[in-house]
């Protein structure tokens, strides 16, 4: 059973209080949520804010599965978010998060086995002029080859 914590709660009363449609606040408090649920939005996150903002659990469900942000499935303690969008691509993207999977033995939305790596392969992330690159978590990494991009990822504490 998912509950977020009080700190959490304050947050998302916040958020309600900010705008004339509360229906706003959905976003904030889905990433709120996200972060104290080990990165994803599991169905217990949607009937958790359902009930603390009186807002229909598929209203908050249609905003979590439209943006990709929003991880649906669990995801490793590091979620790598690879750009294969067209600068990226053009720069070795896909070649990237193919060497990333290979490396770590995993496919697209797998967790590895040691629990630390998800790779997902995203749309452009708005770091074109430095492809290619790769979110972890909330942490932007440019300018990569696939031999540094493994190095950082084995780094990550
Ligand atoms: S194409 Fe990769 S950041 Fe824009």
């Amino acid at each position: 059973m998912f509950k977020l914590s009080d700190e959490g709660v304050a947050f998302v009363k916040k958020e309600l209080g900010r705008y004339e449609d509360k229906k706003s606040a959905i976003i904030p408090s889905l990433f709120r949520a996200q972060v104290e649920n080990k990165g994803w939005v599991s169905p217990e996150v949607i009937t958790h804010l359902s009930q603390l903002m009186d807002i229909p659990e598929s209203a908050i469900d249609e905003v979590a599965t439209f943006y990709t942000m929003f991880n649906k499935q669990p995801v490793g303690k590091f979620h790598v978010q690879v750009c294969c969008n067209i600068s990226c691509s053009m720069n070795g993207g896909r070649e990237m998060a193919d060497y990333i999977c290979k490396t770590f033995d995993i496919q697209d939305g797998d967790i590895s086995k040691d629990g630390r790596y998800t790779v997902s392969r995203v749309e452009c992330l708005g770091a074109c002029d430095k492809a290619p690159m790769m979110q972890v978590n909330d942490d932007y990494h440019e300018g990569l080859t696939q031999e540094k991009a493994v190095e950082i990822l084995r780094g990550l504490k």
